[in-house]
């Protein structure tokens, strides 16, 4: 890919080479820049997992966290409000001292794995006054950070909420309404990600930081998140870390325009076919269809491109996927936001349990599903799998679909033709 330079700076460097003109030091500090970048992200691929559900809760991943509360908990947020911070702080630190060890990196390394991209909420980096969350897990994302060096593994820190959500999803922290961009909640995001920069970009292991996780663009102010996309990757450049920005559910390919004068910037893509019914619907050679050309989408674009979240599921129907209380649209049992669903196929035991217990149909389809993804994905600049374990949705779990052989080992190995 020759996507490092942005395409205003190559017609600019074009122009200068025929007048013979000796470059500007900018262009050439820039260019130099980017070979400080740990990873080769033109050249390489990005082959990773994301370790979800670890400093950021949510439901679905660890359903046993969220059984132990009453019904109102739904988030990190209100699981820290409704049990105070004493207890909280008990549940969380026993969870973060056991869902991820080092041996998981151990474990990432000998399947293969080069990457993990690791979400973490602001509260854990720069709380606010007044949040009812409790601090501790940015230890343990510095620990995470030493396991994935000893391991050779590159990451990706990622802030994944934001001061107010910057989307509304329990994963943001914070489910309900999108409260970012009001008050001080940009200048508190900067801030965090500054945080982030002093404290970890120096760090042999992190490659790229990403500046915010799925910013809902259709609800956001598009001009005020492009300028906060500018600014964060002002404050990180020279930090030797792609500037990872997500596409803000805009589509893959409309950024193309955008990113003049920068550098070392990474789009981040997240695909998904189990959120709306027509996809839904799809039997199991659309699904592979619809990926082969999302990954010829994401190789069109001027910028290294990564499907930084994916997952082997064709149906929404893992517990509490859609929220805590909120059914699946897959058997019409989703009703929330005065949003309904229609059915389509039975949920019941199917696509709960574990991986082992999967029927062979299922088996089948979900290996070719992520076989074509990897391919699909890999025309561009990698893939990152959301994600590397959870206790009860198998086909969003990396390493136990690893272990059944679910996924292609060594990793790599497709059969490129699953895409034409
Ligand atoms: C993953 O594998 C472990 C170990 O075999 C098992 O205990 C767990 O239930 C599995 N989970 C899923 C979702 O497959």
């Amino acid at each position: 890919m020759f996507s490092r330079i942005p395409s205003s700076t190559v017609a600019v460097l074009a122009l200068l080479a025929s007048v013979g003109t000796a470059l500007p030091a900018g262009l050439l500090s820039g260019f130099k820049r980017d070979d400080a970048l740990k990873f080769n992200f033109g050249n390489e691929k990005i082959r990773g997992v994301n370790l979800g559900g670890w400093f950021v809760l949510e439901p679905w991943i660890t359903p046993s966290i969220f059984a132990a509360t009453p019904d109102n908990v739904v988030d990190e947020y209100t699981f820290c409000q409704t049990l105070g911070q004493t207890e909280a702080k008990n549940r969380l630190e026993s969870h973060w001292s056991s869902w991820i060890t080092e041996g998981d990196f151990a474990e990432m390394k000998s399947m293969g794995l080069n990457f993990v991209r690791i979400p973490i909420g602001y509260w854990s980096v720069t709380p606010n006054n007044g949040d009812p969350y409790v601090q501790g897990a940015y230890d343990y994302l510095g620990n995470a950070l030493d396991w994935a060096k000893a391991n050779d593994i590159m990451v990706l820190i990622d802030l994944h909420g934001v001061p107010g959500s910057q989307n509304g999803f329990d994963n943001s922290g914070r489910r309900g309404g999108i409260g970012w961009q009001q008050g001080d909640s940009v200048t508190q995001t900067k801030n965090a990600l500054n945080k982030i920069r002093d404290d970890h970009a120096s760090h042999p292991a992190v490659a790229a930081i990403e500046l915010v996780n799925e910013p809902m663009g259709p609800s956001l102010n598009m001009d005020e998140l492009r300028q906060f996309y500018m600014d964060g990757w002002g404050n990180l450049k020279g930090s030797n870390v792609a500037v990872t920005f997500h596409d803000a559910f805009q589509g893959v390919t409309a950024w193309n325009d955008w990113g003049s004068g920068m550098w070392a910037l990474l789009l981040d893509t997240h695909h998904y076919e189990v959120f709306d019914a027509g996809q839904l619907q799809m039997g199991i050679q659309d699904h592979v269809n619809s990926a082969c050309g999302f990954g010829r989408q994401m190789a069109s674009n001027n910028k290294w491109t990564i499907a930084g979240e994916w997952t082997g599921a064709m149906t929404d129907c893992a517990q509490w996927l859609n929220g805590r209380g909120i059914g699946a649209r897959y058997d019409g049992t989703y009703n929330y936001n005065n949003q309904g669903s229609s059915y389509i196929g039975s949920c019941d035991g199917k696509y709960s349990g574990t991986v082992a217990g999967l029927g062979q149909a299922d088996h089948n389809n979900i290996k070719a599903f992520i076989e074509a993804q990897m391919v699909a994905f890999e025309k561009a600049a990698g893939w990152i799998f959301w994600t590397w374990k959870n206790e009860a949705a198998p086909e969003w779990h990396f390493q136990n679909l690893t272990q059944a052989g679910l996924i292609p080992q060594p990793l790599g190995s497709m059969n490129q033709a699953v895409c034409g």
